[in-house]
Parts: structure tokens; C-alpha cells; sequence
């Protein structure tokens, strides 16, 4: 079992076959599972070894019953996402991708923020024109446990899970958001693949990194820029901090996940990452 209280701020643990468990009263939801099945579209290799196992779970707003109401008011949504450890060919374990839908009235998609409640994540986004076809920006986000990735308006993105244990993570966003896998399926996957790469250390010891490989289904690919998750103290964001806490504490710290085009100065990489 790997409790994830301390990380989350609710009481959840998750049991050794990957499935939460719901403790002292927390709802309980049941996760939407997604199949290997389902992802040879969004894969490098669409002929890699089937998976029998899922590949993540998808635990859809949960809430402790005494902030449900406040939750449901402020219009976000509280997820887990758990993404099973393993290679689909050389490629590493990974969500398929996808961008949001446009806040109502505006040209601006919703954003959204994860936190990594266990294990080191690599999320891959991308910005792209309104119609999806023309990739404009992309960067890979590397993050511990704890840290925070507001994933900027217009952005799509992947949850990668590069390493040989369970990731973990936690997000907000707007209810109303509508999750657009088109684009993502339609090029076999993001602007960047993060495949396997064995690297020689002391003494000879082989160890399993990774690397990133360029999508060439994309007709022009931007540079992919590496970086960091800043600490967003605006929005009480913070790494000590489990966002389910800072957000139910001050719903309206949030409100930026709503009203996307109210904040659209703000809510752009230079600001949000370090490289
Ligand atoms: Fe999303």
C-alpha cells in the first residue's frame, strides 16, 4: 500500500494492484480505465507488444463530502491519475494526450494545474493554431514529487511516466472543460516521444534514462525547450502544499482555471517555468 494522505491531503491510499482505496468517509469514485487497446493511435510504435494490464486510471472529481458543494460552485473539478510503470516498444508508459476545449466567448482553452502526489513525472506539452493544425511551442516538464505545472491555455499535453515505479498525480480543472484527443491521434502522439536510453555510469554499470525523439507525423516540429515547474505562490501553489488544500481553503486562487482570459498575461511559460 502507498498512502497518499500526507501528499494529497485526502485520505487515499493506493493498494499494490494500482487501485485507490477511499478512507474515513472520502466518496469513493470508480475510475475510468484506459486500455492498451485504446492508445495504438497515440503510440510511436502502433505494433508494440499489448499490454494485458491498464495503462492509467483516471479517478474523476473527487471531493470530501463537506467541500462538495463550494467545489461544485466554483465550477473545477479535483482528479487522480494513476499511470502504471512499463515500455509500449521503446517508448515509456504514458497518458495519450489531449488540448481543452475554449472558455465560452473567447479564443483562449482552459488551462490546468497537476501536482505529482507520487513518483517523477514528465509531462510534454505543446501550443498549437486555434484549428490544431500548426504546432507553435513545446516543452517537457520535469517534476518531483510535490511540484506543480500550471499547463499554460492552448497547450496539450501528456503525463509520461519514464521510470520503473507508479506515477501519481493530481489536477484541477474546469468542469466544463471538453478534452479534444483529435489532433494527438491523428499524428500517432505529442510533438516528442520519450523513449528509453541506456546510459553507461560508474563502473560500467549500465542505467535506464531517457531521451526525447522527434514526431515526424508533425510537418513542422518547434525545438523542444526543457524545463522546470516555478513555485506559483499567486495561486497558492506551492510544493509543501497539497493543492487539494490550497484550493478548497481559497476556491477563488483558482479562478483563474475558469476565466482563463482575464489572466492571459500571466498565464504564459516564461512566467510559469524555469529553464
Ligand atoms: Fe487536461
Amino acid at each position: 500500500m502507498i498512502n497518499l494522505e500526507k501528499q494529497s491531503g485526502l485520505p487515499i491510499q493506493m493498494r499494490d494492484d494500482y487501485g485507490l482505496v477511499f478512507e474515513k468517509g472520502l466518496p469513493p469514485v470508480t475510475p475510468n480505465v484506459r486500455e492498451f487497446s485504446a492508445m495504438r493511435n497515440y503510440l510511436k510504435d502502433a505494433s508494440s507488444t499489448f499490454w494485458t494490464k491498464p495503462v492509467y486510471y483516471m479517478y474523476r472529481n473527487i471531493a470530501k463530502t463537506e467541500d462538495r458543494e463550494a467545489i461544485d460552485k466554483s465550477g473545477i473539478q479535483y482528479d487522480i491519475t494513476v499511470v502504471l510503470p512499463g515500455k509500449m516498444g521503446d517508448e515509456f508508459s504514458k497518458t495519450i494526450g489531449h488540448y481543452h476545449s475554449f472558455e465560452p466567448g473567447t479564443q483562449v482553452r482552459y488551462p490546468e494545474v497537476y501536482e505529482v502526489l507520487y513518483g517523477r513525472a514528465i509531462f510534454v506539452i505543446q501550443s498549437a493554431t486555434p484549428d490544431l493544425e500548426q504546432l507553435q511551442e513545446a516543452y517537457a516538464v520535469r517534476m518531483e514529487r510535490g511540484e506543480k505545472v500550471l499547463v499554460p491555455p492552448g497547450f496539450g499535453h501528456v503525463l509520461v511516466n519514464a521510470t520503473d515505479d507508479v506515477v501519481i498525480t493530481a489536477n484541477w480543472q474546469p468542469s466544463k472543460n471538453v478534452s479534444d484527443y483529435s489532433s494527438y491521434e491523428k499524428h500517432n502522439g505529442a510533438a516528442y516521444y520519450v523513449v528509453e536510453s541506456e546510459r553507461l555510469g560508474h563502473a560500467g554499470k549500465t542505467s535506464t534514462e531517457f531521451k526525447f525523439i522527434p514526431n515526424l507525423n508533425y510537418k513542422q516540429l518547434p525545438k523542444l525547450i526543457e524545463v522546470r515547474p516555478r513555485e506559483l505562490p499567486q495561486y497558492e501553489l506551492r510544493s509543501a502544499l497539497p493543492s487539494y488544500f490550497s484550493g478548497v481553503r481559497d476556491l477563488s486562487k483558482l479562478d483563474f482555471l475558469v476565466h482563463p482570459s482575464k489572466y492571459l498575461d500571466e498565464l504564459i511559460p516564461d512566467k510559469l517555468f524555469v529553464t
